[in-house]
């Protein structure tokens, strides 16, 4: 791979360079490949302790996974408070780190998106407003760079169902504070969680859920019971997919007792 004719050419200092080059990219790739190998077996401590040994590195797709996993690490029950806090604030410093390294990856976008969200449970509710303007564009980002991609479009329905949702109260304060405050409807909301099953078919149970849930705003019952349904059929290979299911049943119950 670095062994070309113009190596010859540009003297033995070039060579060096080269193949320092080819052992480090060599090295991140298959720091990537153990990283990707973990988090699908879902071994969360020891992909953290994987990736916090490169914390120094300086390559964003190494970076973005970092982010992920310090956060994954945080929302383990057995973590503690003060040691969440100080992750999620440690993976908005990599996922940030990992967007100033390359502004063209779409993981890094979304990662940081999701950081600057979770930091939001420890900053007021002016930083929270502030913030969602960010975690918007950053979202719409990670789409445009990477339209195929059913997280991020299912995050962005995300965005728009909370402050479809949100109370009247909190959007009298963010009136008072913001000249155009963060504002959607359920529609917006419903148009992205289409659009995240058209992309990728049951890739997520909480995105059907959702769909379930805004239809329920929107008092179609029809559509949100064909949705809870899916969710609640779900196969859950997670623990968020367990409780989803639980959700989806207890909405269905609910509504048809309603009935
Ligand atoms: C940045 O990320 C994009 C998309 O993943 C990739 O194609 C590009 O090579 C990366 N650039 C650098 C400098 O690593
Ligand atoms: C949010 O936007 C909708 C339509 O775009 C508008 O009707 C509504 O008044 C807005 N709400 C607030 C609180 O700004």
């Amino acid at each position: 791979m670095f062994l070309r004719v113009s190596t010859i050419c540009l003297g033995k200092n070039y060579f060096i360079v080269s193949f320092f080059l080819y052992i480090y990219t060599h090295k991140v790739e298959e720091i990537l490949e153990q990283a990707d190998y973990l988090y699908e077996s879902g071994e969360t401590e020891k992909l953290y302790r994987l990736l916090i040994s490169y914390k120094e590195s300086e390559d964003a797709e190494l970076l973005w996974r970092l982010a992920r996993a310090s956060r994954d690490i945080a929302q383990l029950s057995r973590t503690s408070e003060e040691e969440k806090k100080r992750l999620v604030y440690e993976a908005l410093e990599y996922a940030k780190r990992a967007l100033e390294k390359n502004e063209s990856s779409f993981a890094a976008h979304k990662w940081y998106a999701i950081c600057i969200s979770d930091v939001g449970d420890y900053e007021g509710i002016k930083v929270k407003i502030a913030n969602a303007y960010i975690i918007k564009e950053h979202f719409e980002k990670a789409i445009e760079l990477n339209p195929k991609d059913a997280t991020s479009i299912h995050l962005m329905g995300i965005w728009c169902y909370t402050f479809a949702e949100m109370p009247w109260y909190q959007r009298k304060i963010a009136k008072m504070l913001f000249a155009t405050p963060p504002n959607s409807t359920y529609e917006e909301a419903l148009s992205y969680f289409h659009r995240a099953e058209q992309v990728d078919p049951n890739f997520y149970s909480k995105n059907l859920l959702l769909l379930g849930k805004t239809y329920l705003k929107i008092q179609n019952r029809k559509l949100a019971a064909f949705w809870l349904l899916k969710a609640k059929d779900y196969p859950a290979h997670t623990e968020e997919d367990k409780q989803i299911q639980t959700e989806a049943a207890q909405l269905l119950t609910s509504f048809s007792v309603k009935n």
